[in-house]
């Protein structure tokens, strides 16, 4: 089956070490004909959450007119929501965190979104994978709590500089997921 896949970014490094495995997850994903679209948070403007709860009231998924809104349509029609991010400070980006802070408008503006498959792809500097924790067991709990089917995570620990994560097995892993999906 032909599935649309929303892929959200959380880095602002282009050339880096997430980028790369998000590219090569594209890359698989799309030779399998799947259809893939790509938000990079950390290259467009999403506020925190204002917790103002009139998501949809003006028609538009938050009231605060950011691009939040671009993205909330495309994950109300993907079959699979697929977040990218490196580790920051033993959790999830800031650029990226707003982006799933505002998921909160479709429980708020009573959208139905169960039903997806979600994936995370993430890597960090450090060895230790408890180090992933901050990023893996958040968006664990918010897919369970959407009724969101995990169908995947790519966790790469030990990749700090760019290019790093040509050394490990990471980009392939990514691609396999996508194979999976
Ligand atoms: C602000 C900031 C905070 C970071 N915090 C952590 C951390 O808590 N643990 C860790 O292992 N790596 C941490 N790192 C390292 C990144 O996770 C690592 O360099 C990663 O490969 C960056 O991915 P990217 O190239 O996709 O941006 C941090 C990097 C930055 C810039």
């Amino acid at each position: 089956m032909r599935k649309k896949i929303i892929v959200i970014t959380g880095s602002p490094r282009k050339a880096g070490n997430s980028f790369a495995l998000t590219d090569a997850f594209i890359q698989a994903a799309q030779e399998k004909g799947h259809f893939v679209t790509r938000f990079d948070a950390a290259f467009m403007n999403v506020g925190g959450c204002h917790a103002c709860e009139t998501c949809y009231q003006t028609g538009e998924p938050c009231s605060f007119h950011d691009d939040f809104n671009r993205i909330a349509p495309a994950i109300l029609e993907a079959d699979t929501v697929v977040f990218s991010m490196p580790v920051y400070w033993y959790s999830i980006p800031a650029q990226i965190k707003a982006v799933i802070d505002k998921l909160f408008s479709f429980v708020v503006g009573g959208k139905d979104i169960a039903g997806k498959e979600c994936a995370l792809l993430a890597c960090c500097e450090e060895e230790d994978m408890s180090v992933m924790d901050g990023v893996r067991i958040p968006i664990e709990r918010m897919a369970a709590l959407n009724k969101w089917k995990m169908v995947g995570e790519v966790l790469i620990p030990g990749v700090l500089h760019i290019g790093d994560i040509d050394k490990t097995e990471g980009c392939k892993k990514a691609a396999a997921l996508a194979e999976k999906i």
